[in-house]
């Protein structure tokens, strides 16, 4: 074989190895209220070592599931995300399905999507005609919003005000793409967090992120969805924790610090930790910053 063509053949299998060994990173698509980028690390030293399928039924931006999904957790397992938020399920659902995604790129990138503030009210009053009309809303919502923050009124209405950012990235066709890849192992379910026990077995890891419970009047959000996450609510799902944790799962919880809920889990207080996250949302910006949050496992960890 000439010098020539053996440099080119090894320049190709170079390239074939560099793709192959490629990992898929994805990230969150959607900027969501308490997502948990910031407790990535806290959240990963607490997870069991191993477990079966992964069930996440707050899901919401999902930096958990991507998280793991990128650094190759969860090969080789299924994944189950739930969020009672119907618009942003639906994203996820047509991310999911490849020709849906091709479209929504294409209705992403066409001019109706411009970040000015006329059309940015025009689009947040506007009744999509399909999917992936729908998903596009949500996403160019997301992207010029203020603060990136999903609100609903009592009526379902998403009510932000336009953001104001200078060259926000409506489209970013690289993240959905891996976004795309990630979700080819996932059953997505619009519902309550109580479906879990429909999918839930023994081994499996559930990572439940809730709406937090208020703290006080200022610093609380729980207007992801009209109807508001109560007390009661919160009751209920530690009524399912240790269901859960009867069944054989692996369950992780993060809330607020507060003393509502670590009376609710009261009978496990060993492995209750304490972990502080940055949080932006407050109404009283002086008391953005660091907060003390609680992580909650229904095992110990060594
Ligand atoms: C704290 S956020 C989750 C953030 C997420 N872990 C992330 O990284 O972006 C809480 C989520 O719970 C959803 N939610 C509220 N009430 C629910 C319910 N009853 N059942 C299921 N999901 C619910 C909200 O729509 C919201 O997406």
């Amino acid at each position: 074989m000439n010098n020539a063509l053996e440099l080119e053949l090894q320049g190709v299998s170079l390239h074939l190895k560099k793709n192959i060994n490629k990992e898929i990173v994805a990230r969150p698509f959607v900027k969501w209220a308490g997502g948990k980028s910031q407790l990535l690390k806290d959240l990963v030293l607490s997870m069991p070592q191993k477990f079966n399928d992964y069930i996440e039924p707050f899901v919401g931006g999902g930096a958990l599931f991507f998280h793991l999904f990128s650094t190759g957790r969860l090969a080789g397992k299924k994944a189950i995300l739930i969020d009672s938020n119907n618009d942003l399920i639906n994203v996820y659902k047509v991310i999911k399905s490849s020709k849906k995604l091709k479209e929504l790129v294409l209705e992403l990138e066409s001019d109706k999507y411009e970040n000015d503030e006329d059309n940015y009210y025009k689009i947040r009053a506007s009744k999509p005609s399909d999917s992936v009309e729908a998903a596009a809303r949500i996403l160019f919502l997301n992207r010029t919003c203020f603060n990136g923050l999903y609100r609903v009124n009592s009526k379902g209405q998403f009510n932000t005000p336009f953001g104001r950012y200078k060259n926000p990235r409506i489209c970013d066709k690289e993240n959905l793409e891996a976004v795309n890849i990630a979700l080819k192992n996932a059953t997505l379910v619009s519902g309550d967090f109580e479906e879990t026990i429909e999918y839930a077995e023994s081994g499996d890891f559930v990572y439940f992120d809730p709406p937090y419970q208020p703290i006080s009047k200022t610093a609380s959000f729980t207007a992801y969805t009209k109807d508001a996450f109560t007390s009661g609510d919160q009751a209920r799902l530690s009524r399912l924790f240790f269901r859960l944790k009867e069944k054989g799962c692996h369950v992780l919880l993060s809330n607020s610090y507060s003393e509502k809920i670590s009376v609710l889990y009261g009978s496990i207080d060993k492995n209750i930790v304490s972990v502080s996250a940055k949080r932006m949302i407050n109404c009283n910006a002086e008391k953005r910053g660091l907060v003390k949050e609680l992580l909650i496992s229904s095992y110990s960890k060594g």
